[in-house]
C-alpha cells in the first residue's frame, strides 16, 4: 500500500453542501478602460460576448448546483460593476455597503445601496472608510477575515466589526498582484470547524503566522495556483468552483473529498477577477 492509499477515509470528513444566495452582475459594459490592478492593460482586448458567456456559464453552475441567484441591474461606464462581490458584505441580515478607492467605480456603491433597499435589506450602513467589501472580506461563518495593503482602509475592518457586529481580524496583502484577499484566499467550509485554501506568499509574514495558528490544516496553494486567480474560488462546502487552470489547487481539493467545477474566466481575468469577484454571497 502507498501512502496514500493508506491514509484512513476519516481522515477528512465528507463534504455536505449548503445552499447559498448569491448577487450578480451580468458583464453588459464590462471592458478594461482604466488601469487600477496589474492584471488590467487597456492594449489588451478583450473579447465582450466571450466574457458574457463566461459570467453566463458562472451563473448557470450556480443554478445548477441549487443556489439562488440574483442579479442586479448593469450600468453603463462602470465596466467593473461585474465584480459584484465588492459593493456589500452581508451576514445574517445585515449588511455593510461599500466605499471604492478607485474614483471609476466608486458610482457602483449606491447602485448596489440601492438594490439593498428596494429588496427589503433595511438593516444597511454605508462605511466611512474605503471598504471594497468581499473583495477584502471573507466570512467564516465565526470571524471575518479582512484583507487590507492596497484597497480596503484598515480603520474600515474597525467599521465592519462594529456595523456587522462580528470578530474581524485583519491580515495585509503584500504583493499587488493579489491586491484583493479573495484574490489570495477563500473559504470551503463554513462554522466552528472552518477551513480555507490560501497562497501564502500574498500575506506578511505576521498574516501568514496568523493564518497557521487558526488554519492549521489549511489548503495550502502555490504560484502557478494563485497566478490565474485560482484561489478567487467559490465553495458550498462540497462543490468548488474555481479557474479551470488551477490544477494544482484542484487536486489537493479532490483528494480532500470537495468536487471540483472548473470554469474559464479568461476574459475576466484581463481585469483581474475571477469567480469569487463575480459573486457577491448574502451569508444567512
Ligand atoms: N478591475 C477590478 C478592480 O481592480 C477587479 C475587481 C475584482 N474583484 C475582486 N473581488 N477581487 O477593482
Amino acid at each position: 500500500m502507498t501512502a496514500t492509499a493508506a491514509r484512513p477515509a476519516e481522515t477528512f470528513a465528507a463534504k455536505q453542501a449548503t445552499t447559498r444566495h448569491f448577487l450578480m452582475c451580468p458583464p453588459a459594459y464590462f471592458t478594461v478602460e482604466y488601469v487600477i490592478n496589474p492584471w488590467m492593460n487597456p492594449d489588451e482586448p478583450v473579447d465582450a460576448a466571450l466574457a458574457m458567456a463566461q459570467w453566463e456559464e458562472l451563473k448557470n453552475t450556480y443554478v445548477r448546483l441549487g443556489h439562488t441567484v440574483n442579479t442586479i441591474e448593469p450600468q453603463p461606464g462602470l465596466p467593473d460593476m461585474v465584480f459584484a462581490a465588492n459593493s456589500g458584505t452581508v451576514i445574517e441580515g445585515r449588511v455593510l455597503g461599500s466605499k471604492f478607492r478607485a474614483p471609476e467605480r466608486a458610482a457602483e456603491a449606491e447602485h448596489f445601496r440601492r438594490w439593498f433597499v428596494t429588496h427589503g435589506h433595511r438593516d444597511l450602513v454605508m462605511p466611512t472608510r474605503i471598504n471594497e467589501a468581499e473583495g477584502d472580506f471573507a466570512w467564516t461563518g465565526e470571524v471575518l477575515l479582512a484583507g487590507t495593503g492596497f484597497r480596503t482602509d484598515p480603520a474600515a475592518h474597525a467599521e465592519a466589526q462594529e456595523a456587522l457586529g462580528v470578530p474581524v481580524v485583519s491580515l495585509n496583502l503584500i504583493d499587488e498582484r493579489y491586491y484583493h484577499l479573495d484574490t489570495a484566499l477563500f473559504v470551503l467550509d463554513k462554522g466552528p470547524n472552518a477551513q480555507i485554501a490560501y497562497y501564502p506568499g500574498a500575506f506578511s509574514e505576521g498574516s501568514r503566522r496568523v493564518l497557521a495558528r487558526m488554519f492549521p490544516d489549511a489548503v495550502i496553494a502555490d504560484e502557478a495556483d494563485a497566478s490565474c486567480l485560482g484561489l478567487n474560488g467559490v465553495s458550498d462546502g462540497h462543490h468548488v468552483v474555481l479557474p479551470f487552470e488551477a490544477t494544482g489547487l484542484a487536486a489537493q481539493l479532490e483528494e480532500r473529498g470537495y468536487e471540483v467545477i472548473g470554469l474559464d474566466m479568461s476574459e475576466l481575468r484581463k481585469s483581474g477577477g475571477g469567480p469569487k469577484c463575480c459573486t457577491m454571497e448574502l451569508h444567512s
